[in-house]
């Protein structure tokens, strides 16, 4: 049965992505909210999100919209470096958005991606994702929401072409070895993703219109990762600017 088409919103520029992103972020965590009480967000890391981050803690009339003692905010994945290291998708979205939003420290559930051991990482996020949802065997966590970017090779989270993580099934967390970086990245894998409630995939500029086109429009269905996110009970949205749908045709 073939997926059901993803929605695609095109906005004019990066600045009008991150409004309808920042938008549809408080619309969509307000409504978990008020319907379970309880809304957990997984925050991507990358440059594109971080004006839409910064936007949520400084816009008051987004900020109003924000259930923040109601809301778990987890991330996709994270580089293997300390938590205050420049490359730190933690320290991305902590300083654009949760330092200055009175957000529980509690429900701030970094990956502990100091640890010598990567895969030490993973395991720990692992089992605070299970302890969190209440998992049990075999069960995967359904968050409400999920924010991702997609890389011009077509990666998205930490699940590069080419890649170990590409193929786990059972495993919620995983330390991938990337290759082109000589480095561990941490990263949920493909069937967490799958399991969200909403999807928001961010993607902006030119350098990606090639990639976009591929993955959106392409005639192989899985031959990049951001292709194996299809949320199997969910909602995927494509947010993107008009420079990275320059080669999206009409009908798309
Ligand atoms: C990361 C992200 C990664 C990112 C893409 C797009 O750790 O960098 O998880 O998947 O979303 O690389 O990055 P940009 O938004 O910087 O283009």
């Amino acid at each position: 049965m073939l997926a059901p088409k993803p929605e695609i919103r095109i906005a004019a520029n990066a600045e009008e992505l991150s409004r309808a992103a920042a938008a549809e972020f408080a619309r969509r965590t307000k409504e978990a909210a008020q319907r379970k009480g309880l809304v957990t967000v997984v925050l991507s890391g990358g440059s594109t999100p971080k004006n839409l981050y910064s936007l949520l803690a400084s816009e008051q009339l987004l900020r109003a919209q924000l259930p923040l003692c109601q809301m778990h905010f987890f991330w996709g994945d994270e580089r293997h470096v300390p938590p205050d290291h420049p490359e730190s998708n933690y320290r991305m979205a902590n300083e654009a958005m949760l330092t200055s939003l009175p957000v529980p420290p509690a429900n701030i559930h970094r990956i502990k991606s100091e640890y010598q051991d990567a895969k030490q990482a993973a395991d720990e996020y692992e089992q605070q994702l299970r302890h969190f949802f209440q998992l049990q065997a075999g069960e995967f966590p359904r968050f409400d929401l999920v924010l991702l970017g997609m890389g011009p090779d077509g990666h998205t989270a930490s699940l590069f072409p080419g890649t170990a993580a590409l193929h786990e099934r059972e495993r919620l967390v995983v330390a991938n070895w990337v290759a082109k970086f000589n480095a561990y990245r941490i990263t949920m894998t493909v069937p967490v993703l799958n399991q969200a409630a909403c999807v928001i995939f961010l993607v902006s500029g030119e350098e990606k219109a090639e990639m976009l086109r591929a993955v959106l429009c392409g005639d192989r269905a899985e031959l990049y990762p951001s292709q194996l996110i299809r949320p199997v009970n969910g909602a995927l949205l494509w947010l993107v600017d008009r420079a990275a749908a320059r080669l999206l045709s009409e009908e798309d």
